[in-house]
């Protein structure tokens, strides 16, 4: 009886760590979709930035040591002013997100910023995103 139930719980772990696996190639995916349809014009394909205007996500140590409702507040109302990237500064604007990316986007996008270009971030939900892009 004992083993059966550690049999079932063991499966069920499995399972949910099988889901937690899967949804993330699912965020990184369409992350992916997203930054090619949409980041990629200004921060460029391997993240790297561009010139003095658009700062790298590259290893940005900015993306690192800001708490990620700040990353998710200011990818979803656009940012402005200076900032300091990997030790170059930046004082450029960054448009709001358009319109018809949903919060599944946003997740996925961010989590793919997140673990792409030498990153290695979290993985950012949908309720997360829900929680913290308002401004
Ligand atoms: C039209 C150009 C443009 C697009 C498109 C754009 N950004 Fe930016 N981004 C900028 C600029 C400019 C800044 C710097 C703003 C400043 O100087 O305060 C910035 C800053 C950032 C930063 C913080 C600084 C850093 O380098 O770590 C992050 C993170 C970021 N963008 C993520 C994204 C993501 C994710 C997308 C796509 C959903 C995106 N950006 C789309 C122009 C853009």
């Amino acid at each position: 009886m004992n083993r059966l139930i550690m049999m079932a719980a063991f499966v069920l772990v499995a399972m949910g760590n099988a889901s937690a696996a899967d949804d993330k190639a699912k965020l990184m995916a369409r992350g992916q979709q997203v930054y090619n349809e949409y980041c990629k014009t200004c921060h460029q394909a391997n993240g790297q930035g561009l010139g003095a205007v658009y700062p790298p996500l590259a290893k940005s140590d900015y993306l690192k040591n800001t708490p990620m409702p700040q990353i998710i507040k200011e990818v979803v109302n656009g940012k402005s002013g200076k900032i300091k990237v990997n030790g170059k500064e930046y004082n450029g604007v960054m448009a709001p997100l358009p319109k018809k990316y949903n919060d599944q986007d946003i997740a996925s996008v961010i989590t793919y910023v997140y673990n792409s270009f030498g990153n290695s971030g979290p993985t950012v939900s949908v309720a997360d995103v829900k929680k913290h892009k308002k401004k």
